[in-house]
């Protein structure tokens, strides 16, 4: 009989589909910058406004202490959003104790540097955005729920999704440094944003969980990501202190989405830097054979299953017919005779 269990089988064959599965969201381009000294860093950000690299770039200083400041940070090299790509970022900051606008992270459509303005954010109407703010005050005329909230701001500082901190047990602007992690999910086609306290790691709720098809939104123009503040009426500083993010593209196959027309072209992804990564054919060929042996495993299984069953009814029958116990055979003489001598 084969003796070999489900479970040990699944616990090797399953952990290799999911490696393979997590190997295919190759990454198209990903940065971390622990800190911002300016000659590792300057060919690869660019400042608007009031920012400034600062403590010998242990940091970047959105706004200083002053009213009416504004200060972007943004990575400058772009990437487009297609139907696959999904990206997550993080970054730590600080707000100080004031009542200015806060905090975002924003996405920008090319073209954006004309466009900034000394509105909140520097966010003009003209520029079709996605910001996801971390609000320090109440401004009616946008709808803010109160002074320590975060929202999701599609093109327009009227959040399209927003929760109050407070009773998160969380505040912006005390000057202690958070953490935000911002991830978006091209198959479920969700944003998610989480907030936690410098060296606290990611906690499992997230703060915010919005659905949004981002590869419609710019309709897969090219788009730059950053983090901007500005202080509103107050001499608010919001600063930055690392920021890490990740694109990656998920394989058309696993999502149900029509493919889009830009990848079928081969149209390549901006900050892609090789379209086959040759990890993704290793992990190719190991997920092959792992289907080969699945199916291997499934045919002996049954198999086995089937000769097994077999060889227990041939075994019944047997013991049926014939009984169990030994039997007395008793031996008789016989005489052979030879007819032709009888003859
Ligand atoms: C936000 O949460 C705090 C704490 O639970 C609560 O006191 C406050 O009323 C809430 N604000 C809004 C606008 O819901
Ligand atoms: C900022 O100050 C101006 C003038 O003092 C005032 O009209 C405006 O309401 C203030 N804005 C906020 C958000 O407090």
């Amino acid at each position: 009989m084969a003796t070999f269990s489900f479970p040990s089988f699944s616990s090797t064959v399953f952990p290799l589909v999911f490696w393979f599965l997590a190997l295919s969201a190759k990454p198209i381009s990903s940065f971390s910058f622990q800190d911002f000294q300016k000659t590792s860093v300057d060919s690869e950000i660019a400042l608007y406004g009031d920012a400034r690299i600062s403590n010998d770039g242990s940091s970047v200083t959105l706004t200083p202490p002053l009213a009416s400041s504004f200060g972007l940070l943004a990575y400058n090299r772009g990437f487009r959003l297609l139907e696959a790509t999904s990206f997550s970022t993080d970054f730590s900051f600080s707000i100080s104790p004031d009542n200015g606008d806060g905090l975002a992270l924003v996405v920008l459509p090319n073209g954006f540097a004309s466009k900034l303005d000394s509105s909140v954010f520097g966010l003009s109407r003209k520029i079709l955005f996605l910001g996801v703010e971390f609000d320090t005050s109440m401004d009616e005329n946008v709808g803010d729920p109160n002074g320590n909230h975060v929202g999701i701001d599609v093109g327009s500082l009227v959040s399209a999704s927003v929760r109050n901190l407070s009773s998160a047990n969380l505040l912006l602007n005390s000057g202690v440094k958070l953490r935000s992690w911002i991830d978006y999910n091209a198959n479920s086609k969700r944003l998610k944003v989480w907030l936690g306290k410098l060296e606290s790691s990611r906690p499992n709720d997230p703060i915010l969980s919005y659905p949004i098809d981002l590869s419609k939104m710019w309709k897969g123009e090219e788009v730059f990501v950053g983090i901007s503040a500005s202080s509103g009426n107050s001499s608010q500083t919001s600063s930055v202190y690392s920021w890490s993010f990740r694109l990656r593209s998920v394989p058309n196959w696993l999502h149900s989405q029509p493919v889009d027309p830009r990848r079928e072209r081969g149209e390549p992804l901006r900050m892609q830097k090789s379209s086959v990564c040759p990890l993704t054919v290793l992990a190719g060929v190991i997920f092959s054979t792992g289907c080969l042996a699945l199916m291997a495993f499934v045919f002996l299984f049954v198999w086995a299953i089937f000769v097994a069953r077999h060889t227990t009814v041939a075994a019944a029958a047997t013991e049926e017919e014939y009984p169990k116990f030994p039997v007395d055979f008793r031996y008789q003489k016989i005489d052979v005779v030879d007819t032709k001598d009888v003859k």
